[in-house]
């Protein structure tokens, strides 16, 4: 087949490898052989916006005239970053009744007045503003600093957690009373208020890259759910040791209520409290 002749429509097979390998090699994002449509829907749209013929070309052009924008490009455009408030909340139920009491008095035993959180793949910031308001209701925590850090590789969403403005899907599973409490309803559009945003910390921070992961540190709980699904074995196995390598000793793990450790590491005890599994690190 020949390469020169593909157009932004069709993917040959072996330019479809190579751009997966590429996205793999940078992400971790490990997209099968049966997804080639997937790459092929989420290109076409960056492959016009640069101008260019072919996937063969921006092949080309990634490989060897890319600059940082154009991977923060690439990064935005084969994410997926479906996210709401509240998602999974039996998970948060452990959070506010079990960990936070149980992490404040250890804390405290050593000396520590503070409780450090990281939602670690925060999409467009509904996960990290769900910790911040639980933390907000909680009173015995009214005198200990609450640290929450939220990345992700994408700097879009990122740019609009910072923005803190929501639509009725993403705060459709948001109890009425922290609705009342913490947002403004501008029409359909909800605005988060400012003593929430100001609690979350937003950086972007590549799960793969070892560099950027090692910029926190003495982490107590880290909220890792809905991103490992889309990396292989290999790719989960190095995200999950750098996560385990800036907890706090015995720190906890959440991932995905569908997602498991399963071969993946025995390096955390999973813990069940409530019928919801916490990973803590041994
Ligand atoms: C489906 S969302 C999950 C959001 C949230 N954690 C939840 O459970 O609702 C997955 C997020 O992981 C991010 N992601 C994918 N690969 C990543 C990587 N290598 N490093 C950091 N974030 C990544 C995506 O950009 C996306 O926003």
């Amino acid at each position: 087949m020949s390469t020169l002749t593909a157009s932004p429509q069709t993917l040959s097979e072996e330019t479809f490898r190579q751009l997966r390998d590429f996205i793999y090699e940078k992400t971790g994002i490990y997209i099968p052989d049966n997804k080639k449509y997937f790459l092929e829907n989420r290109l076409s749209r960056v492959i016009k916006e640069k101008n260019l013929r072919s996937y063969d070309d921006y092949l080309y052009y990634l490989k060897y005239s890319a600059t940082k924008a154009d991977i923060a490009r690439l990064f935005d455009a084969v994410t997926t970053n479906e996210t709401f408030f509240f998602r999974e909340p039996q998970q948060f139920e452990v959070l506010a009744s079990n960990l936070i009491p149980q992490i404040v008095k250890e804390n405290a035993q050593m000396g520590r007045k503070d409780i450090k959180i990281w939602s670690a793949a925060c999409s467009t910031g509904e996960e990290p503003y769900t910790i911040a308001m639980i933390l907000l209701e909680k009173t015995e925590l009214m005198t200990i600093r609450k640290e929450i850090y939220a990345s992700d590789i994408s700097e879009s969403v990122l740019m609009s957690a910072r923005r803190g403005m929501y639509g009725g899907y993403s705060v459709r599973n948001i109890p009425p009373q922290y609705m009342a409490k913490y947002f403004k309803d501008s029409g359909g559009v909800y605005i988060l208020s400012e003593n929430v945003k100001t609690l979350v910390k937003f950086m972007n921070i590549n799960l793969i890259e070892e560099r950027e992961v090692r910029q926190l540190k003495g982490i107590d709980i880290v909220f890792c759910r809905n991103v490992l699904i889309y990396f292989d074995d290999k790719a989960k196995k190095k995200v999950v040791s750098l996560i385990y390598d800036v907890l706090r000793p015995k720190g906890y793990l959440f991932i995905g209520t569908s997602e498991s450790l399963h071969n993946i590491t025995r390096a955390f005890r999973p813990v069940v409290i409530n019928k919801v599994i916490v990973y803590q690190k041994v």
